[in-house]
């Protein structure tokens, strides 16, 4: 049953295993041939959605890094200015809306307190409407929003959010190719997307076939104290969802940046005792993103880079390349987190520490 770890010694490597499935489930009935199918994402989502011309996303923790990719991709694809902010900072400042703003939030629960007392604040703020992106039915959060896009997870049982984040990427990329089609996305484009993410969970599956190649890059974490993520566009917050997944489960201070930040400051603390990851997809932010790669090898430290296999990176004296098939840039940050959820995940189970349970950690903080 859901409730079962089955095969798996635990939920949190049961539920990233998952992820092929439940992504599938989340696309069900919600793509065309050659665009999304705005009509599923429910009752007047239409009319809505061709109203708006802001996006303000608000969410907690794994799910207000998801708000933070999607910030990426609504102005990229879809070209509608958007903000992204943590529920807690939101409910307790003066919000300036501007007029046709839709207001979306984020939960897996549903029933986060700061999430719901921002929802509740909203609603006084004049916002066009609102949108939970949420896993579970029946939720707070699902009851009290105008248009709801369930996300397919199932019961998500690690206090570690994975498939929960993966599956809130894809409504978010659904959400992006509906608002893409009302605000004259280019048509091509969103096709290539619509295909790719029907592609998307086979290639996730070959990513998990590279579970033992990271589980053995996890034993140089194991003794360490801090690590450094890196990333460049939609990739930073994936990063910063990396080093949280690493703070969360092992423990090791973990720090995200973007990677064009890095000489000024983090670079000071970069020495041999502190490994660097870092996500380089083949997108049009690699020769930059080699630059910085450069900047960390030259003062010692070990480079873990996570990279698609036609990137020019080899393995070398304090760089150790992992490869990863090639998925069409947009998608490439949901499928760059599954790597940076295994390896924390085998850096915890060598620490031996409560992988789906961690120390002060609740899964769902329905209090302030
Ligand atoms: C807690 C959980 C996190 C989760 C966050 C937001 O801190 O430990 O994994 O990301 O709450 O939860 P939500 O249910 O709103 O996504």
């Amino acid at each position: 049953g859901a409730a079962s770890k089955g095969e798996y010694r635990h939920f949190m490597l049961k539920e990233i295993y998952e992820q092929p499935q439940v992504i599938a489930a989340t696309l069900e009935g919600r793509l065309g041939e050659r665009s999304a199918l705005i009509e599923s994402f429910g009752n007047g989502a239409e009319q809505l959605l061709s109203k708006v011309k802001q996006v303000h996303i608000v969410a907690c923790g794994t799910s207000y890094h998801a708000g933070l990719v999607a910030r990426y991709w609504l102005e990229q694809y879809a070209g509608i200015p958007t903000q992204v902010e943590v529920a807690s900072e939101f409910r307790y400042r003066r919000v300036v809306v501007p007029e046709n703003t839709l207001f979306v939030t984020l939960s897996q629960s549903g029933e986060t307190a700061d999430t719901l007392a921002a929802l509740r604040f909203a609603r006084e703020l004049g916002y066009l409407g609102s949108l939970a992106i949420c896993n579970v039915p029946g939720s707070s959060l699902v009851r009290e929003s105008d248009l709801t896009l369930m996300t397919q997870a199932g019961p998500e049982i690690g206090v570690a959010s994975t498939k929960a984040f993966t599956t809130q990427l894809v409504a978010l990329m659904l959400l992006t190719l509906g608002l893409g089609k009302v605000n004259d996305m280019d048509e091509a484009r969103q096709a290539e997307i619509v295909t790719a993410l029907r592609g998307l969970p086979t290639v996730m599956g070959r990513v998990l076939g590279l579970d033992g190649d990271i589980e053995a890059l996890s034993m140089a974490f194991a003794e360490k104290h801090h690590a450094l993520f890196l990333g460049r566009g939609a990739h930073f917050p994936i990063a910063l969802e990396g080093a949280l997944k690493l703070k969360e489960i092992s423990y090791i201070h973990a720090e995200a940046y973007p990677a064009g930040e890095l000489k000024h400051g983090p670079l000071a603390l970069v020495d041999s005792e502190m490994p660097v990851i870092s996500v380089a997809p083949n997108d049009a932010l690699l020769d930059k993103l080699k630059s910085n790669l450069q900047e960390v090898r030259a003062r010692g430290g070990e480079l873990y880079v996570f990279a698609d296999e036609s990137v020019g990176l080899e393995n070398a004296e304090g760089l150790h390349v992992l490869r990863l098939p090639y998925i069409d840039e947009a998608l490439a940050p949901i499928l760059y987190t599954l790597p940076l959820q295994l390896l924390s995940y085998h850096v915890a189970v060598l620490k031996g520490t409560d992988v789906d349970q961690p120390r002060n950690l609740a899964k769902s903080v329905t209090v302030e």
